[in-house]
């Protein structure tokens, strides 16, 4: 019964305020008047990056924070972080009534792809994690988009870890197609690595349109002070990007260097100058916490204290007039230019495959992701028993064929069982080869395969 309240309360809301978000060329419109949507929003996570606490579970904390994200003009916030086993239907509702959208990045401090083991942590039981947060917001028409994934290269030398990042994006794709009423965007969130940020945007974008993302955010702090649109480089980013056919908005702006935060970047992101690129962004951060960045105080006792950044930030935002019609939108869908590897900037074969899901999360296209396990389900960063047991299989049988036959091997082929630590390690041409750590059947998380299989299989039964 426990799990049927939730169901219930989601597909009680009948009479939602919003329309559901859609991608057409290289913006975002609304699915039913067609009017193209600008983000105008903030980043939401109160309690700050390091504590994990899912702002939308407890309903008096959403109503006192949303009738500021009101009084502020708003209508969207980025969540980082949610427990998909709680209950979200009242917030959802309430921020429904206010004319506010949701972006949702879908991992966890347990669930994550990992930088220092990516071929690890995409695993069955990572991706029974995104696709059960996917179940749990997909009823919602005020959810905009998922986030597959934030800054998860954030350097120039973690970036062998984007083929998982778009195997993420893929894999989320596929589950939202078949197991979604309704189309979702999923995006990534990207740093702003002034030697790669366009290798990103190029990477994500490129290939069969089954493997694109659908949106990109971009976090970019570098409008400081009362700066300009070509003193910031804002106007390099509109002429770089002015081919790029996926939306793209600052997924985090605000750079505090200079403070209190004037906000006058507000007036060029909502312009003619970079709405044929950019569709708007959201404020880095609602709160203030320890990096400062807050627009408001929260004291102890939970009451609110706006800071002159909040202030700026609403009459800044008043004093904007949205562009009307498509404001400059372009409707191509061609894909990017797959980037070339560049050692020690991008270092990515463009001609490598992105790795193929686990063998046994393909069953969570057909009979969905089973029962969303919260916060106390595995961490999934160090693998998937099952998985690491199907891969070892994987290079026997390789192995075996190897011995039997002379037969030179595909360059840059992968196996079809997948992110499989055995198969890049075969394929050493590959760049995903260099950053596999360890050898197979490390710091293996022994009760995942048990907790999977009871969520496969068992939560049909239980309904
Ligand atoms: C999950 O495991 C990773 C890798 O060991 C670790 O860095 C992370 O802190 C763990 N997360 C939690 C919430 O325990
Ligand atoms: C990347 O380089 C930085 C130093 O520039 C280092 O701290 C970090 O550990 C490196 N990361 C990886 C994955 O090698």
């Amino acid at each position: 019964m426990k799990f049927l309240l939730p169901l219930l309360a989601a597909s009680s809301i009948v009479s939602a305020a919003l329309n559901p978000i859609t991608v057409k060329g290289n913006a975002f419109y609304d699915s039913k008047t067609n009017k193209r949507f600008f983000i105008k929003g903030v980043d939401y996570l109160p309690g700050g990056s390091s504590d994990f606490s899912d702002p939308l579970l407890n309903v008096d904390i959403c109503k006192r924070d949303i009738a500021y994200f009101k009084d502020l003009g708003l209508n969207a916030i980025r969540v980082y972080s949610v427990d998909n086993a709680g209950d979200h239907s009242e917030c959802m509702k309430l921020l429904d009534d206010a004319g506010i959208y949701l972006i949702l990045d879908v991992n966890t401090p347990k669930n994550s792809i990992n930088r220092a083991s990516p071929a690890y942590s995409y695993n069955t039981a990572y991706l029974q994690h995104i696709f059960a947060t996917i179940d749990t917001f997909k009823g919602y028409d005020n959810l905009l988009g998922f986030f597959a994934a934030n800054e998860v290269i954030n350097d120039e030398n973690t970036t062998a870890t984007a083929p998982y990042v778009k195997a993420v994006i893929r894999d989320m794709k596929a589950y939202i197609k078949s197991q979604s009423k309704r189309f979702i965007p999923v995006g990534y969130s990207a740093a702003d690595i002034s030697t790669n940020r366009q290798h990103q945007a190029e990477y994500f974008n490129c290939g069969s349109d089954e493997e694109r993302l659908d949106m990109f955010g971009m976090n970019d702090y570098s409008w400081c002070g009362k700066s300009s649109y070509s003193l910031s480089g804002y106007d390099k980013k509109v002429e770089t990007y002015s081919g790029y056919t996926k939306p793209m908005f600052l997924s985090e702006f605000g750079c505090n260097e200079i403070t209190p935060r004037p906000f006058t970047e507000i007036e060029a992101i909502y312009s003619e100058q970079m709405t044929s690129v950019f569709s708007g962004g959201l404020v880095y951060e609602y709160s203030e916490e320890d990096n400062k960045y807050g627009l408001v105080e929260i004291s102890k006792n939970g009451d609110i204290t706006k800071k002159t950044d909040y202030n700026n930030l609403k009459s800044e935002l008043a004093k904007v007039k949205m562009p009307s019609g498509d404001a400059g939108a372009s409707s191509k869908t061609d894909a990017s230019k797959c980037p070339a590897f560049e050692e020690g900037v991008w270092e990515v074969d463009p001609n490598a495959p992105i790795p193929s899901m686990p063998k046994r999360a393909s069953a969570f296209l057909t009979n969905g992701a089973g029962k969303p396990l919260g916060t106390n389900g595995p961490n999934t960063s160090y693998g998937d028993k099952g998985d690491i047991e199907d891969n070892k299989a994987a290079a026997e049988a390789a192995l075996t064929a190897k011995t039997t036959s002379r037969a030179p091997r595909a360059t840059g082929s992968n196996t079809a069982s997948g992110a499989s630590a055995a198969a890049a390690s075969e394929t050493s041409s590959s760049a995903a080869a260099a950053i596999v750590p360890a050898p197979m059947g490390v710091a293996v998380v022994a009760p995942i395969a048990i907790l999977l299989s009871s969520t496969v299989f068992g939560a049909f039964m239980v309904l």
